[in-house]
């Protein structure tokens, strides 16, 4: 096991390339299987997340080739195989794997997922589109089993607008008869490309990106090579930093279009951000204002930046008030951010922030975002050695982030526990 050692206290400065989205890249692996020939994911980006995922597919006979940001999928010899175990039980995204057997086969036995549990995640949305599309679908000894003769389009209404319960029922409804409609759907630039991978497999998908989604389902699927959209939850993470070290620094190679609520929030502190076409730069100031946040669905601001944004705003004048509308509970940073002399306390679904000066301190992460949290409250002390333990958490989802924050001028190395 290794933590992350961090000696803060100098601006970050320079510029960072963001690699491609994970949330884009866990969907987009699965739906490959979908396809009948070889399809290419471009910009890929190298987290262990993707890693397990490739594992995965080639437990069904997918012929794998994964090199730099590039990963060539064959599913021509994939077979029907039962996964209630194994790497499936590491990622909260396996329940991908439903939709996309589903799909291809009529039929999946996926375990239950692993991954993130900063709570309760449940997947009953995901349930009702697959047996609204004509699937049984039972828990058996803690795997879910799907079965289904035929899948016939619907319409299917989500409760609550899932990126999970959307992706995973554009899975399965992309190869069934005739026409699906998901109402109230997510609508987070992943979804879209999502869609824009299977429309490029042949798939009829339109409206995704809105709240209703149309799928015309067609009989087969074929390969394809597809550009993964870039990563804004790292892209923002290193506008946070950026802006808590009082740095300046130029996001690369991100759609700006994808963080305009950061951006916004930031601006409203009096951190400095000029937009170009594809990149941001973030310029921080010596004081900042203290601003209410409300993590939303998309385009709101982004539940996976919270933790983060809970970091800058100890960095900021006054009290701030975080709360968080898709997870009403995802506060696994602050009592660790509190060992570090923050002054938060939590009411209900609401972060209740004042600002000042962090220490230097032993911290652990317990989830990816905490993780890039407590990364970035290091960053910021002055005196002091800053440990991060639970780094695979962070390894999920920051593609090279260590030499990324010494490229821009961060003391920051891995150690062995
Ligand atoms: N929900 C239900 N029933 C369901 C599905 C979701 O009640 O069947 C609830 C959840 O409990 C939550 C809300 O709906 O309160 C939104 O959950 P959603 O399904 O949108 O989340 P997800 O698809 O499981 C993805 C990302 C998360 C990200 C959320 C929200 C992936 C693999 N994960 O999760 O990413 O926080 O959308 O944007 O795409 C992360 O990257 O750190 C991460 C956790």
């Amino acid at each position: 096991m290794e933590k992350l050692m961090i000696s803060g206290g100098r601006p970050l400065q320079g510029m960072v390339s963001i690699s491609g989205a994970k949330n884009s890249a866990i969907a987009l692996i699965p739906a490959a299987i979908l396809a009948e020939s070889e399809v290419i994911l471009d910009n890929l980006p190298l987290l262990s997340d993707v890693a397990v995922y490739a594992e995965i597919l080639e437990e069904l006979g997918a012929k794998v080739a994964w090199e730099g940001s590039q990963m060539r999928i064959d599913p021509s010899a994939i077979k029907s195989i039962p996964m209630p175990n194994g790497p499936v039980k590491k990622l909260r995204a396996s329940y991908y794997m439903m939709g996309a057997m589903l799909g291809r086969f009529k039929e999946a036995v996926v375990g239950l997922p692993g991954g993130c549990n900063f709570e309760p995640r449940p997947i009953d949305q995901h349930i009702k589109g697959f047996e609204a599309l004509g699937a049984t679908v039972t828990n058996e000894h803690g795997s879910i089993h799907l079965h289904a003769k035929e899948l016939r389009g619907t319409k299917i209404y989500l409760d609550v607008s899932s990126v999970g319960a959307t992706i995973n029922i554009m899975l399965a409804a992309a190869r069934a008869k005739g026409a699906t409609i998901i109402e109230n759907a997510a609508k987070e630039p992943e979804i879209i490309d999502v869609a824009t991978l299977l429309n490029s497999m042949g798939a009829i998908i339109k409206g995704a990106g809105t709240e209703t989604i149309r799928i015309e389902g067609v009989s087969e699927l074929h390969g394809c090579r597809h550009s993964i959209i870039p990563d804004r939850i790292q892209a923002g993470t290193y506008m946070i930093a950026a802006a808590a070290t009082r740095g300046d620094v130029l996001i690369d190679n991100i759609i700006p279009k994808h963080l305009e609520a950061i951006t916004a929030k930031m601006q409203e502190m009096g951190v400095v951000i000029e937009e170009f076409d594809e990149s941001i730069r973030v310029k921080g100031t010596p004081s900042y204002e203290h601003v209410d946040v409300k993590a939303l669905v998309y385009p709101g601001f982004a539940t996976d930046l919270q933790s983060p944004m809970t970091s800058l705003l100890t960095q900021a004048r006054g009290v701030s008030v975080l709360s968080d509308f898709v997870y009403s509970n995802r506060f696994k940073h602050v009592p660790e951010l509190v060992r570090m002399g923050a002054k938060i306390r939590v009411e209900g679904r609401s972060a209740i922030i004042e600002g000042g000066l962090l220490n230097a301190a032993k911290v652990k992460a317990a989830d990816l975002r905490a993780g890039a949290a407590l990364v970035i409250a290091g960053l910021t002390v002055e005196d002091g050695v800053t440990e991060v333990t639970g780094v695979e958490y962070i390894d999920r989802g920051y593609d090279h982030l260590v030499s990324n924050l010494r490229m821009l001028g961060a003391d920051v190395w891995r150690q062995s526990e």
